[in-house]
């Protein structure tokens, strides 16, 4: 049987890379997937021309549609998927504080979405598979600041409902003016895409508990700070190197490396530690 990798957003930036690494490395096909066919077929291109041939279908992970067509072709095609990396995000990094419309658009895209891929893509994935969530240092828990919200996304009992109204609760405070940005690490600044990357490492630990019958590990991993579109160019990491890692947890690591946060130089982080020193600062970002 063929194995199949799908990483999501990947015509540019770490997904691009991270489909260039599979290619390499995987015995199997990878799917290069975009929400824009245009540029999706323009990466293929890039990647043929340096002699790899990536599958290709269109996927833009906030639409119901798409996501079911996708999901359609591939159980026709190959029948499951063994390897899912859930990397389509996007940030608006130009200014730190945003309308509850960019914020709304931010955790729509970054959260949200992955609730409609868990739905219907994971029941594809086959027993012993891996899904990688790409997060961020915005992703840990130490991004949050109010203790009602640490102590209930600690819980042992988390479920989806608890971190639908995590979001919500920004989202509706934004929305009535009323949001607390200390309730958020550094002021609040970049709170939508904090708030969506918390949520994403707290979904994660709640996938992996619902598939671990299966033997399918779920880790959440930030990438570093990284030269992409999203960070307008700066960073300490090229794609190339900032693909190592998740490289690394989908290919490599102990399948018994399960519900994990994962450090960009591969270290387990302890996600729940609230007072850690992990949090994203706005003024390394701007400097
Ligand atoms: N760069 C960093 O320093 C950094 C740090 C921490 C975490 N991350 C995370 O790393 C991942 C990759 O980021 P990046 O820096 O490579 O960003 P990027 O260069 O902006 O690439 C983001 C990718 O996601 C795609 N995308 C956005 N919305 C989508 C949708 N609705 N459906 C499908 N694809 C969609 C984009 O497609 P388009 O080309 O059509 O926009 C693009 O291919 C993200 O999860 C990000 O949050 C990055």
């Amino acid at each position: 049987m063929t194995k199949v990798a799908v990483v999501t957003g990947s015509n540019k930036g770490i997904g691009f890379a991270i489909v260039k690494g599979l290619l390499k490395r995987f015995k199997g096909v990878v799917y290069l997937t975009a929400r824009d066919d245009a540029k999706g077929r323009a990466a293929v291109e890039e990647l043929n021309k340096v002699g790899l041939q990536p599958a290709y279908h269109q996927l833009d992970v906030t639409d119901r549609e798409s996501v079911t067509t996708f999901r359609d072709y591939i159980r026709e095609q190959h029948g499951g998927i063994d390897i899912l990396i859930n990397n389509a995000a996007v940030a608006n990094t130009v200014s730190l504080y945003n309308s509850y419309e960019d914020n709304k658009y931010v955790v729509d895209v970054n959260f949200f979405s992955v609730l409609t891929i868990q739905e219907i893509l994971y029941p594809l994935v086959r027993d012993n598979g891996r899904i990688l969530n790409v997060s961020s240092d915005c992703g840990h828990l130490s991004n949050v600041r109010n203790s009602y919200w640490i102590q209930r996304l600690s819980s042992k009992e988390l479920t989806v409902k608890d971190i639908i109204e995590f979001v919500n609760w920004f989202l509706e405070g934004v929305k009535g003016g009323t949001f607390n940005y200390d309730d958020i690490a550094d002021g609040g600044t970049l709170a939508g895409y904090r708030i969506a990357k918390v949520a994403l490492c707290a979904l994660t630990i709640v996938q992996q508990n619902d598939l671990a019958s299966r033997n399918i590990s779920v880790n959440s991993m930030h990438p570093g700070f990284v030269k992409t579109d999203m960070t307008v160019g700066r960073g300490f990491y090229d794609v190339d190197q900032a693909a190592e890692t998740p490289l690394y947890l989908i290919l490599e690591a102990p399948q018994d490396l399960k519900g994990a946060y994962v450090w960009y130089d591969r270290r387990v982080l302890d996600w729940y530690d609230y007072k850690a020193d992990y949090y994203f600062k706005s003024k390394e970002f701007t400097k």
